[in-house]
């Protein structure tokens, strides 16, 4: 039987890193929605496109091609032909996605690329809107969150071992703009799917959160 699950939940929940663990050990294939949508935020930044030009994003967008690929079982995005991925991981890019990801024609255009990657395959997906759009017949749905204080914490560690120097208040601060952003626009916003599972990492390692899924996915005879 082929199989999908979808994983949704607000930044930092850590939804990247376990879906990433639940494929390597499923033998499925792991897709980052976030990523297309970071691609198409710098392709925004890259042409000046301001975050509150909604027009100026619809007509844009339609420029950009943004693809897929896999090279040693890690996803590659492409943005018109060009790989992507070293540079979509900045907080410029996160806001700038945060706020083109609202927009319709930016929507469909990503939500028909991820639903034909899920044709093809047995997948993980993560994203905001995986279970309630994307893919709404997924095998399992699993909303993934975890308190703004520990999102914050992880992000802070995370920067600090890079050397990076940032301040906890101001990421915290972030987080809860983007959750509130991502939650209460108007197409698509980030909630729980009514069919989903609720898996709250704040107090769970990593390998627990990964446990608790596939034990989930398990029950489901896959
Ligand atoms: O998961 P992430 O931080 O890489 O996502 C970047 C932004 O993209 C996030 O603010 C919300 C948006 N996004 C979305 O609207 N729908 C998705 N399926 C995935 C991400």
């Amino acid at each position: 039987m082929s199989y999908s699950i979808a994983i949704d939940g607000p930044a930092g929940a850590g939804k990247s890193t376990i879906a990433k663990m639940i494929a390597r050990q499923m033998g499925c294939i792991y897709v980052d929605t976030g990523a297309m949508y970071r691609a198409m935020a710098l392709f925004m930044i890259r042409n000046k496109i301001s975050p509150q030009d909604g027009n100026a994003i619809s007509e844009k967008c339609r420029e950009a091609d943004i693809t897929i690929r896999y090279e040693n079982k890690e996803q590659v995005v492409f943005l018109n032909g060009e790989n992507v991925n070293g540079l979509i991981r900045t907080e410029e890019v996160g806001k700038m996605a945060s706020s083109s990801s609202k927009n319709a024609d930016v929507r469909a255009k990503l939500v028909e690329l991820q639903r034909k990657l899920a044709e093809s395959s047995d997948i993980i997906m993560d994203g905001r809107d995986i279970g309630t759009c994307v893919l709404p017949d997924a095998t399992v749905k699993i909303y993934l969150t975890a308190s703004s204080g520990v999102r914050a914490k992880r992000r802070y560690d995370e920067l600090t071992a890079k050397g990076e120097p940032c301040d906890y208040a101001t990421i915290e601060a972030d987080i809860i703009q983007r959750d509130h952003q991502d939650m209460t626009r108007e197409i698509s916003p980030l909630k729980q799917a009514d069919d989903a599972v609720l898996v709250d990492t704040s107090d769970m390692t990593i390998e627990e959160a990964v446990e608790t899924i596939i034990t989930i996915c398990r029950q489901k005879c896959f």
